[in-house]
């Protein structure tokens, strides 16, 4: 059968096999461009299959050749009618690939807030991945979390603190640009952001992980976080995520603390905003991005996922470039929020209206292209829209 673009909002409701793996291929090719480096033995990447998780997985991999297990939540093909998620596809692929250049990489499918996932991670690296990791990605975006030790679930929401915001959007379903009017979070609904997307979980990992004693000496373990300029304060940084993110600094902290007899360090990364399923559905940052793509193009530093994430790896985590700020954190997203972009970017956003934003004078149509492609859509080097459901229903992770 033929597979199409569908989308319900900013969400994509389709998936091109296809395209995923050469989605994957061509990270892969981007990573090997730029040569080999000296950075992790064996990763452990906890959102492996998409995205800042995936790019990650991908650098470690095919820029210093670690073995990698990665944890993800997503579904398996059902029918015609269910060919299942993106990150499905990314990760049966990954594998693919780097088991043809000899590389470990497991996969596995479940909730990483569970106990019971820790512990199935745990007893395969300890029977079959060596018994150590050198490295940890924490690169989760999930809407909730259960916590296991009390039973309780969260929720996350996207939204400010205090202050209704009102803001220009796109549905790219529509391709209209729509004002949005965002309320202001409530105290459970920041509460549950904090549990789900602040450090909590990641601490308990690092927890598990050196009790079983499966850290390995300089072991080094990082969250991604994200800023952003002035502009998007109200319904970012200053907002639930915000807040969320910036918990998950006093964890770095603890773990730092906690690793301290091993010489390993826990970090928090500041990454760029980019093209994700993640960041298609905060509240006006889409009309952000297409502003702020244009502009870095134009200065020669537009980057996508597997850019940042190599560019982080190769000269920061493992390189002599790490651009830390006063708060210990790694700054990758400098090129973003430089005063000349920034300028250049606000400019640009004052003059969107319905009738321009598609045009040339912003990166629209990048943008929409990044976002096909993050399922398989409009990849660089697939025309093939068939799929064989049986054999996709063969397909194991
Ligand atoms: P994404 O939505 O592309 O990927 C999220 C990953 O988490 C996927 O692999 C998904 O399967 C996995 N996941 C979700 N719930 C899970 C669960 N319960 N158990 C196991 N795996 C689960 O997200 P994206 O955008 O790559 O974000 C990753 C991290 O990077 C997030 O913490 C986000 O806040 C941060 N970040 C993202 C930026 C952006 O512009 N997208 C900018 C800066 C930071």
């Amino acid at each position: 059968m033929k597979v199409e673009m569908k989308f319900k909002g900013n969400v994509s409701r389709a998936v091109n096999p296809n395209g995923c793996k050469q989605e994957v291929q061509n990270q892969i090719n981007y990573v090997k461009k730029q040569g080999n480096y000296k950075g992790a033995n064996k990763a452990l990447i906890l959102g492996a299959s998409s995205s800042y998780g995936l790019a990650s997985r991908i650098t470690a991999a095919f820029g210093s050749h670690a073995d990698t297990i990665g944890v993800s939540f997503e579904r398996a093909p059902r029918d015609e009618n269910m060919l299942g998620t993106a990150g499905w596809y990314n990760n049966i692929y990954f594998k693919e690939f780097a088991e043809k250049e000899g590389l470990i990489a497991k996969n596995f499918i479940g909730d990483a807030y569970s106990l019971e996932m820790k512990e199935q991670v745990i007893s395969y690296i300890k029977e079959s991945f060596g018994g150590k990791i050198d490295l940890l990605v924490y690169s989760l975006a999930a809407p909730k979390r259960t916590d296991y030790k009390t039973g309780i679930t969260y929720n996350s929401a996207l939204k400010p603190i205090g202050e209704t915001v009102v803001g220009e959007n796109i549905n790219l379903e529509t391709e209209e640009l729509f004002t949005q009017v965002v309320e202001p979070a409530t105290e459970d609904e920041i509460e549950g952001t904090v549990k789900v997307m602040g450090g909590e979980d990641w601490e308990w990992w690092i927890e598990l992980l050196k009790e079983a004693d499966c850290l390995e000496e300089g072991f080094k373990t990082v969250l991604y976080s994200y800023i952003g300029p002035e502009a998007t304060h109200a319904f970012y940084h200053d907002g639930s995520l915000g807040i969320a993110k910036t918990q998950a600094e006093e964890s770095a902290n603890r773990i730092t603390n906690e690793l301290k007899e091993l010489n390993g360090k826990g970090l928090i990364c500041v990454s760029k905003a980019v093209t994700t399923k993640a960041s298609v559905v905060i509240p006006i940052l889409p009309t952000y991005l297409i502003c702020l793509y244009k502009v870095m193009l134009a200065e020669g530093t537009h980057e996508t996922p597997i850019m940042h994430k190599d560019r982080i790896f190769r000269d920061m985590l493992y390189g002599n470039e790490a651009n830390y700020d006063e708060k210990g954190r790694l700054r990758p997203d400098s090129w973003e929020l430089s005063e000349e972009v920034q300028a250049k970017v606000s400019q640009l956003m004052a003059k969107l209206t319905s009738d321009n934003f598609k045009t040339d004078l912003t990166a629209y149509n990048l943008f929409r292209k990044e976002f096909f492609n993050l399922n398989g859509f409009e990849v660089d080097g697939n025309n093939n829209d068939e799929v064989d459901i049986a054999e996709l229903l063969k397909m194991q992770p």
